[in-house]
């Protein structure tokens, strides 16, 4: 059974999340290594953790110290065996394919010690099923940062089947070291609770939009200043409290019938997929983008999230 006292921290995978995971655990004076198997997305992965701490620090939401701990902590390697060796917990942030996570996982217990923890960042493959290739299944966790990683304050800890208690103790207390709130997931379902409830309103929001009820624009306005401003300060389950239970069952009553209850992915998207408008990354998706204008939008819309999060903690 894993006992640990989380000192060094192998990250795997320097794409989309991994910097963002590796700076901030470093930021904490936890020595980190960030593994990849592609150089030059480790030589990206070097800007992003600098960009990452000038951006927190501009904020307020990181002080000098923490930046410069975080720097001199943070180690970028090609050698997976460099990773790992010496690693007290490892958290995986490699393709979302079951495949590559479980050959990721067989490889790693080869190189770590009996008493390390293997995280998975997974968006929603049930955890026991990536442990089913290891020879403890008991040290296997999902610990889920939402993106951008250094600025969404939860991360879920998802127990498969066989995971020990120990591993989830660990896990939460990692998560407590970085000042972020561990939400337990207790049953290893596919999406977990986060993507499960986003992507209940994504599918909503594409079906109202396939059946021109509002355009992209509108339904994305209701859900931001309707929807989302409310529940960024009460959660679904309070707000029923509020609105009255009577309500919702009345309401609920005719309404659920009518919901998108479809199991097939929306016919605009797999259309927009098949025509390569695949969104910002293309250009193209359910908005056009011209590129020069993709850097200031991605830094505006971070600002925003960065103030909301000040408002909202400083509101406490
Ligand atoms: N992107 C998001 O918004 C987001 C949010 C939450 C969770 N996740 C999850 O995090 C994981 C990573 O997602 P991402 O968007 O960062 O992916 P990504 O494709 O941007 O990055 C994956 C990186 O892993 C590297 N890689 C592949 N195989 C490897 C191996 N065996 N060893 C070391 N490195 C390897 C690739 O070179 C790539 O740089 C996925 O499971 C995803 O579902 C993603």
């Amino acid at each position: 059974m894993p006992e640990n006292d989380t000192q060094i921290v192998a990250v795997v995978g320097a794409g989309t999340m991994g910097p963002g995971v590796a700076a901030t655990i470093a930021s904490r004076g936890i020595k980190v290594r960030l593994y990849d198997i592609k150089p030059e997305v480790l030589d990206r992965a070097r800007g992003t953790v600098e960009t990452t701490y000038e951006t927190l620090l501009g904020a307020g939401f990181l002080t000098q110290d923490q930046a410069a701990r975080g720097k001199e902590g943070l180690t970028f390697t090609l050698d997976e065996k460099e990773a790992m060796e010496g690693a007290d917990f490892v958290i995986e942030t490699i393709p979302e394919d079951l495949e590559i996570k479980q050959s990721f996982l067989r490889q790693a217990e080869q190189l770590v010690s009996e008493k390390t923890i293997l995280a998975s960042n997974t968006s929603g493959i049930p955890i026991t099923k990536l442990s089913e290739v290891c020879r403890q299944p008991g040290r296997v966790i999902g610990m889920h940062w939402s993106n951008p990683p250094f600025i969404i304050p939860v991360i879920e800890v998802i127990r498969g089947a066989k995971t020990d208690d120990a591993t989830v103790k660990a896990t939460r207390e990692l998560v407590k070291r970085l000042d972020m709130i561990p939400v337990d997931v207790l049953r290893d379902v596919p999406g977990f609770v986060e993507n499960r409830i986003l992507y209940a309103i994504m599918r909503e929001a594409l079906h109202l939009l396939d059946q021109k009820v509002a355009s992209a624009e509108d339904i994305d306005a209701i859900v931001k200043w309707g929807i989302g401003y409310k529940l960024s300060v009460i959660g679904p389950l309070e707000l029923l409290d509020v609105a009255g239970l009577d309500i919702y069952h009345s309401v609920a009553s005719y309404l659920n019938a009518d919901l998108n209850a479809s199991s097939e992915v929306s016919p605009i998207i797999r259309d927009k997929v098949a025509k390569g408008e695949l969104g910002i990354k293309t250009g193209k998706g359910l908005f056009e983008y011209q590129s020069d204008e993709i850097p200031a939008l991605m830094k505006r819309r971070m600002r925003l999230l960065l103030n909301a999060k000040r408002a909202l903690t400083e509101g406490e």
